[in-house]
């Protein structure tokens, strides 16, 4: 794994959190407890700071990064993703705040500032605008992202059982490493 210190910030990795060999984490991201970042995913923490809670999980090819504090962003963004959270296949989270038991549906992007509050989906290939704030317990859907329809029972069963299983498979694959 390639875990890099950027301006003397070292990234700060969870307890049992599984960073895999081809992912990349660079300067200020923090990584909670039994969190996993998948094949080829980036979290770049170089102009602020990135903060991952615990059991979430970043899968394959997913980029995180931040904005810097400049003329036309003064204080920049910072990216905060809660605990229980699934970032599916292929997903841009750019300096934006997503609350727990989220689920980022593969190939979307969420622009800066956007605030995604807890138990929403966001339907695989949606585009979330900048500082727009998606409401608890709704599915949205599309580019940019509307809001579609109350999430079922079931779909709300369903982020967190994901999260769950993403914390098994990546005890089995931190086992096979050792093994
Ligand atoms: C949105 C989603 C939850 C399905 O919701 P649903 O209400 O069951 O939707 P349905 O499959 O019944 O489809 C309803 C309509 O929405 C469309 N639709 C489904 N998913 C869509 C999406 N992501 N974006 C745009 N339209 C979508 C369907 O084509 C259908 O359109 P139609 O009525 O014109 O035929 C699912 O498609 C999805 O995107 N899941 C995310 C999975 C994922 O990325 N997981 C990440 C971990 S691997």
């Amino acid at each position: 794994m390639t875990i890099r210190s950027y301006q003397n910030i070292r990234p700060r990795i969870g307890n049992n959190a599984y960073v895999d060999e081809t992912a990349l984490v660079v300067g200020d991201v923090t990584i909670g407890d039994d969190t996993s970042l998948w094949p080829m995913s980036v979290a770049r923490g170089d102009v602020h700071e990135i903060i991952i809670g615990a059991r979430t999980n970043i899968q394959d090819g997913s980029v995180l990064h931040v904005t810097s504090d400049n003329q036309f962003t003064p204080g920049g963004f910072s990216l905060h993703i809660g605990d229980d959270v699934t970032v599916g296949h292929g997903v841009i989270l750019h300096a934006c705040t997503i609350e727990d038991l989220v689920l980022v549906g593969m190939g979307s992007t969420v622009l800066d500032g956007a605030v995604i509050h807890s138990r929403v989906m966001i339907g695989a290939g949606s585009l979330v605008s900048p500082g727009k704030e998606l409401e608890s317990g709704y599915l949205y859907l599309g580019s940019p992202a509307k809001k579609i329809r109350p999430l079922k029972d079931k779909e709300l069963a369903y982020l967190d059982f994901s999260a769950r299983h993403y914390v098994e498979l990546k005890n089995r694959h931190l086992k096979a490493q050792d093994s």
